[in-house]
Formats: C-alpha cells, structure tokens, sequence
C-alpha cells in the first residue's frame, strides 16, 4: 500500500526517544518539551511556543484564553477538518461558516468582507452579529492543504472590525506569506502534528504567539492550572493538554529533518504538476504569488473525482476525497453559512488528495500518475 500522507521517521527519532526511556524521563515534563518549544518558537518567528498534546486541543486552549464562551460566535470557514469547528463548540460558542474560494479552496474574503459589513455592527471595541445579537470576539482562518489567503487583507478585515485572529495553521507548518510564518500572523497560531502531518510526534500540537501572558496562560491552562510549584493548589479549571516528552524528543529529531521535508514536498507536487497538469480537466490549488506554502498535501480537482479515487484506491494507492463541507454534517446544519454559490460543496465533489508522504518514490507517483491518465 502506497499510504496518502505516512510519517518519515529517518532522522535522530530512535536516539531521543531512547533517551527518554533510558533516564525516565517519558512523561510530562523534560528537557526536550522546552527543546521542541524553542525550536518551534525560532522556526515560526515567535517568541513563544507551548507544546499541547494534539492541535485540537492547542486550538480550544486559544479560545480558552481569548475568553470565548457559550453564546459567542467564531467565524471560520465552512471547508476545513471537523477539529477546527469541535475546538469552538467545546467552548459553547457556534461558528459562522464562510464559503471558501473557489480557486486557493481558502477562506473566500470577499465574502467576509461582505459579511462583516452587512450582517455584524461594532459596540464599542466589539463586533455583534446584527441578526442573533451574539458576540463575534474572534476569527479563525484555516490554512487549508498549507496554502494561505491573502493575510494582509484578513488582518486589516479583522483589525476594522474588532475580531482576534487565531490561526488553524495546523498543516500549515513552514508555509510562509510574504516571508512571514503561517501561525505568526494572528494572537495565536497552531501547529498539529498528528501522523499525516508534514512532522510528527504521533499526536501532539503547539500553539505559537508573540504576546508573553498568553504563552504563559496556555502553559497554566494546558497543565490544570497548578499555580503552587509545591502543593496542589489550582487556581482556575485547567486542563491535562500537555505533551509528553517522550513525542516531544521525536519532534525534535522531526523539525530537524523539517526544511529537507519541505523541499521532498516541493518536488512532489513538482512531478505531479508536471505530469497531470493539461490532462483532461484536472486542475491544481492555486496559490497566491506572496504565498509559499509548504505544499503539505496534492490535491486535484477534476469532475472524474469519484472514478480515480475508486481505481487508485483498488491499486492500494491511498487517496482521499476532500472534507465533507461543515454545513453538511449533522452538528453544525444549524449553524450560520454564508455563501453565494456553495463552492464547497462543489470542491467536496472534485477534489481529491493523492500520495504525497516525503519518503514516496517517483516511481510510486509515476503509478499514481498512470491510474489517473487511464482515466482520460
Ligand atoms: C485543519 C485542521 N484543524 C485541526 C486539526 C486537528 O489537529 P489534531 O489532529 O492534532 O488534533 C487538523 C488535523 O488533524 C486539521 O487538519
């Protein structure tokens, strides 16, 4: 089986993690949590890093910290993983759900922009939604596949319009716009590093920031909020989204090989450009000239979706059809989505994701290239 997106374990992984369980140290604190934090803080260009024990998890704690709370809305958008929507409802709040572009497959802006101007009101230094009378104290775009919008526009959008940005970079680690890190842009930002990251620690995430109290605050929440280095005294509902540090060592040796990931992806999606790009209707994300992103995941969008992931995936050539649209799962149907055309529903229909792990051969993508030729 050729996987979709499989972990590359070629690098120091085996020696620190052995040094974990040769001296103890496994558990939830340890030299190579503050290591992978300061490692991550440096790479993104933030100051501060704090390890969580899987992305959803880095995501709630954001809004934890942001005061976000039942009642509240957080506007996101309506194509992305389920974690980024559970992440807001864990807190009471619901999402509004804006439609994405039909071309980058990010959050759509001008529809935001259209929203923000037509459907919400400020009060003071907040933003209200006009219809429900809820709150909108944030904003919580999805770097989807690594790619980015246009960063410059969403910050002005939401710095007019009173919203905190906290980034769902979650598969966005090493995409950059304009030389600047994806997670670097918002209050906070947050990286995953579940298996079928572009670096992995098994399961575990990281929330990244510039602003010191909140580094801090999400060190105490994420640790049940001890605030006696001595007695067990706890100071407000915390919660156990620590990493061990054990993952942490094979994070790590992962960001250590992370800028030679980063050009195995380029070269991927090289090949599949090269090979795919003009046969029949097949047509690549596309991506902003102040967009370098890291190219996490190829994806194709072409209306013969459904007969190349039936004949690749009885080739055991693993791939994917994109994420079913958020309004369209029973949770969230209720919820606000604002759109003109549905384009998620359309990319939900055309898209499909193909092999892409760093270690893939090219005579692997060569296969994945011919199964889908054959369909034409
Ligand atoms: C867009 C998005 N948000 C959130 C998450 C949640 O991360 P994790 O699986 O580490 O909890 C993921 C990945 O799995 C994701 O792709």
């Amino acid at each position: 089986m050729v996987l979709l997106s499989g972990p590359n374990i070629c690098g120091n992984e085996w020696k620190y993690v052995k040094e974990c369980l040769d001296t103890g140290w496994v558990s939830s604190v340890g030299a190579y949590v503050d290591q992978f934090e300061k490692m991550t803080a440096a790479y993104a260009g933030t100051p501060y890093a704090v390890a969580t024990s899987s992305g959803t998890t880095a995501l709630h704690t954001c809004l934890i910290i942001e005061g976000v709370q039942s009642g509240d809305l957080v506007i996101t958008q309506n194509i992305t993983f389920v974690a980024t929507l559970n992440s807001i409802c864990y807190t009471g709040a619901r999402a509004v759900l804006i439609d994405v572009d039909p071309d980058s497959w990010q959050m759509n802006l001008d529809l935001l922009e259209k929203f923000l101007d037509e459907e919400t009101e400020q009060r003071g230094d907040k933003c209200f939604h006009k219809a429900s009378g809820k709150r909108i104290p944030v904003i919580m775009p999805v770097h989807v596949l690594g790619n980015m919008c246009d960063m410059d526009r969403l910050v002005n959008l939401a710095t007019t319009h009173h919203l905190t940005i906290i980034e769902d970079s979650t598969e966005a680690l090493g995409s950059c716009y304009k030389g600047k890190h994806a997670g670097s842009f918002g209050k906070m930002g947050t990286f995953s590093y579940n298996g079928n990251k572009i670096i992995t620690t098994g399961g575990g995430g990281m929330i990244v920031t510039s602003d010191e109290k909140v580094a801090k605050r999400a060190k105490h929440l994420s640790t049940q909020a001890k605030s006696d280095p001595f007695e067990y005294f706890h100071d407000e509902i915390g919660y156990n989204y620590r990493l061990v540090n054990m993952a942490a060592a094979m994070g790590v040796a992962q960001m250590e090989q992370l800028p030679n990931f980063l050009l195995r992806k380029k070269e991927i999606i090289a090949f599949y450009k090269q090979a795919l790009q003009g046969i029949g209707d097949i047509s690549f994300q596309e991506v902003d000239a102040d967009v370098n992103p890291n190219w996490w995941m190829p994806t194709i969008k072409t209306n013969k979706q459904a007969e190349i992931l039936k004949k690749l995936n009885e080739e055991k050539l693993q791939s994917r059809p994109f994420w079913i649209p958020m309004n369209q799962l029973p949770m969230f149907i209720e919820d606000l989505y604002y759109h003109q055309n549905d384009c998620s529903d359309f990319i939900y229909r055309n898209c499909l994701s193909i092999p892409c792990s760093t270690y893939i051969s090219d005579s692997e993508m060569q296969k994945v290239v011919d199964v889908i030729k054959s369909v034409f």
